[in-house]
Formats: C-alpha cells, structure tokens, sequence
C-alpha cells in the first residue's frame, strides 16, 4: 500500500546515505590498517612488476579488513534504521523483526568470512579448511532462508509430461537447500581463485555487485504485480549490496593498477559470501550464477589442479618479461600451462600489460553480466 512505498523509498534512502559514509569510512580505515599490516611484516610482493621479484617493493596486505569492517557497521547501523523508519511510518513489529532475522544471518555469515579470510592472510590456511569453513559459514543463511523451495518447470518440459494446466512449478524442498548451500560455497571461494592481477579482485565483485542492484532495480521498477514478499526480497538484497559497492569502490582507488595495496583473502572471501548471501536472500540465485560466469569458467578449468591431477604451485600467475614489460602465461609443469582464465587470456589474445590484463578480463565480466541479463529476459517467455 501506500504507506509501504513511502516506507520502501525511505528505506533505500537510508540505505543510500548509509552507504556513502562506508564509503567514507573505508577510505579512512585503509591507510590505517595498511600501515598496521606493514608494520607486522604481512606485505605481499607485487609479483608483476619490474624488480619487485627481489622484493623491492612491499604492499601491504589485508585491505579487505577495512572493506569487512565498514561493511559490518553499515549493517548494523542500517538494521537500526530499518527499524526507525518502521515505526515512523506505523508498520507491524513484525516486518522489522523479520527484516532483522535475515539481516542477522547475512551479518554472521559475512562476519564469519571475514574473519576466515583474515586468520588465512596471517596463517595462510591449508586449501582444505578453506572449502570446507564458508560450508558452516553458510548455515545460518540457509536456516534462515524464508523464501520459495520451487522451480519453475520450462513450458516444453511441462507439455512433453503432460503437467496439468494450474500446475507450473514443483517443490524441490530438501535438494533446494542444499544447491543454495553449494551455491555459497562456490561464491565464496571462486573469486578468490580468480586473482592475482592487480584490480582483479576488487574490480570483478565490483561489477558482479552492480548487476545484482541493477536486476533489483529493475524488478522492483518494472513489475508492478510483483507479490510484496518479492519486492521485500529485492529492497533486502539492495541493503545488502549497496554498502558493498560502496566500500569495494574505496577499496577499488587504492588497489587499481599500480596497488598501494593487496585486497587479501580477509576481501576476496568477504566479496564472495556477501554477494551469494545478496543473490540468495533476493531470491534470484539462479541468475546469480549467470552473473558468476567466467568464475564458473575459471573453476572448471581449474578442477585438474585443485584436485592435484596436474601439480598446483603456490602462485598460478603469469611471468613478467622485465625487457617488455609484457606479462606471459606460466607453467605448471615442463608441459602444461597453469589453468586459469588469468593465463587462459593471455594464450587467446597474446601477451600484454598487468593493466591490460586486468582490463580484458573486466570486459569479459561485465560481457557476462550482461549476457545473463539477456538470457534471464529469453527464458523467463520459456519458462513462464
Ligand atoms: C590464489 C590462487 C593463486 C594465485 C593467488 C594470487 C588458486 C588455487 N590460487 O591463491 O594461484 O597466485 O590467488 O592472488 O588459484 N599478488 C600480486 N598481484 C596482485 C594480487 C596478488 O602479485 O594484484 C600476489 C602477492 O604476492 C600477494 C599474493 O599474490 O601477496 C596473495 O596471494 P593469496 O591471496 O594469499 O593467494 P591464494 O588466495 O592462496
Ligand atoms: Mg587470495
């Protein structure tokens, strides 16, 4: 009705200044923890520059703890707001506190990852631990998870079963949860292993947040038949991404080519959760893992080396030609490239700068974003 339009505007405009001050509050929390990383000897080399391979250059680890930071308390102080506005405009108690469960169980799953990501910065965790953890880290998502167990079945599949007319989705209950628990997972790991250039990291989940509010805009601006429990999901996933792209913005300044720092395992599993926890409590997963495209990509590719078929060094990042200046793709044994769309690239379209690099496989992201926008358009018409 109207007092909830009037409620849901004021809420996406709380959420909007909200998100301007983490904004503002990363940019004054990443110098400071920059020079408290550097002073505890956690600086990474920047393994595609000119010298720095003999360690010349030392850039300070751990950025994302800024990122995790902010984003924690732009959560926390919008969940007093959200509740202020609530009462303001006279809405149900009720309406508040469920908007509190949801936004306390996205809070501990992002709060568990960051932390996660952090104990893996200063004690670099063994890769075991690190699929496993985001798994308990996405419990409290799913026990929370208020939304529909369905699919919707495609036209032709119905017609070629003979589903009755009325019938259009069927309830995979149980198996539901658990694609949404591997969906997590995925999300929560696959940035991390698409990395290693400067700007990537940041710059991917950068574009990846901003397709997920621009398909939240959309569906709440463009289907006024929309059930309000779906356009509660959408003004929810908002408040989730909106501080994100703001604190990955600031972040972005200081981590694009050439890094002042390095975003560190403390951001790249932060990202990953808060955009799978963004996409899940949405309700629009499915198109989450469209978006997540050349991530899908570059863990399959990966699938030999994660699981050791073909041997996986620390480091699967390109080599720097110190006489070009051009990056190059690595090996992993005497035989094999390293298997990753990083080294992919630069077998597909030749040689070419770290910033080049970087800027190719954006273009690439934001190709895919915008592909699933197209495909999501195509096959709603089938699936209806
Ligand atoms: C993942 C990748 C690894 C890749 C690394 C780079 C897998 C299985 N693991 O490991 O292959 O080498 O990320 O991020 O795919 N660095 C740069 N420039 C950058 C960013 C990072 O030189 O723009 C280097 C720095 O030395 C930095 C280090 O990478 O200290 C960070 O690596 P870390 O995040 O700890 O590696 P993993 O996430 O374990
Ligand atoms: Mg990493």
């Amino acid at each position: 009705g109207g007092a909830d339009n009037v409620g849901g505007a004021t809420s996406t405009l709380v959420c909007v200044v909200i998100s301007i001050l983490a904004y503002w509050m990363t940019m004054r929390l990443i110098p400071f923890v920059a020079a408290k990383t550097l002073s505890r000897n956690m600086f990474g080399k920047d393994l595609n520059k000119r010298g720095t391979r003999r360690g010349e250059t030392r850039v300070p680890e751990s950025a994302g703890l800024a990122c995790g930071g902010a984003y924690a308390m732009a959560l926390t102080m919008q969940q007093l707001c959200q509740r202020l506005v609530r009462v303001a405009f006279g809405q149900s108690a009720g309406s508040a506190e469920s908007w509190a469960v949801e936004s306390n169980s996205a809070l501990a799953c992002v709060g568990y990852m960051v932390f996660l990501g952090f104990v893996d910065d200063v004690l670099d965790l063994p890769w075991r631990a690190k699929i496993v953890s985001p798994g308990f880290a996405a419990l409290p998502l799913l026990l929370s998870y208020g939304g529909a167990t369905t699919v919707l079945v495609p036209s032709p599949v119905r017609a070629m079963f003979n589903f009755p007319a009325d019938v259009r989705s069927i309830d995979i209950g149980a198996l539901y949860m658990v694609y949404m628990w591997l969906l997590v997972v995925f999300c929560s790991n696959s940035i991390n292993i698409h990395a290693g250039l400067n700007g990537l990291e940041a710059g991917q989940s950068l574009i990846i947040a901003g397709a997920v509010l621009l398909l939240n805009v959309m569906a709440l601006t463009s289907d006024p038949s929309d059930e309000p429990i779906t356009a509660g999901a959408h003004l929810f996933s908002i408040s989730l991404v909106l501080p994100f792209i703001a604190t990955t913005l600031a972040l972005l300044t200081h981590n694009w080519y050439p890094s002042k720092v390095f975003v560190g395992d403390t951001y790249t599993y932060f990202a990953g959760m808060t955009l799978g926890v963004a996409g899940t409590l949405g309700h629009f997963s499915e198109t989450l893992l469209l978006f997540f495209f050349p991530q899908v990509l570059n863990f399959l590719y990966s699938t030999p080396q994660l699981f050791k078929f073909v041997h996986c060094p620390r480091h699967r990042l390109p080599i720097f030609d110190p006489k070009t200046g051009l990056l190059h793709p690595s090996k992993a044994t005497e035989t094999r490239y390293n298997m990753n769309l990083v080294n992919l690239f630069l077998r597909l379209f030749g040689p070419c700068t770290e910033r080049a690099l970087c800027v190719r496989l954006l273009v690439f992201q934001a190709s895919s974003c915008a592909a699933a926008f197209v495909a999501r358009h195509v096959l709603t018409g089938v699936w209806k």
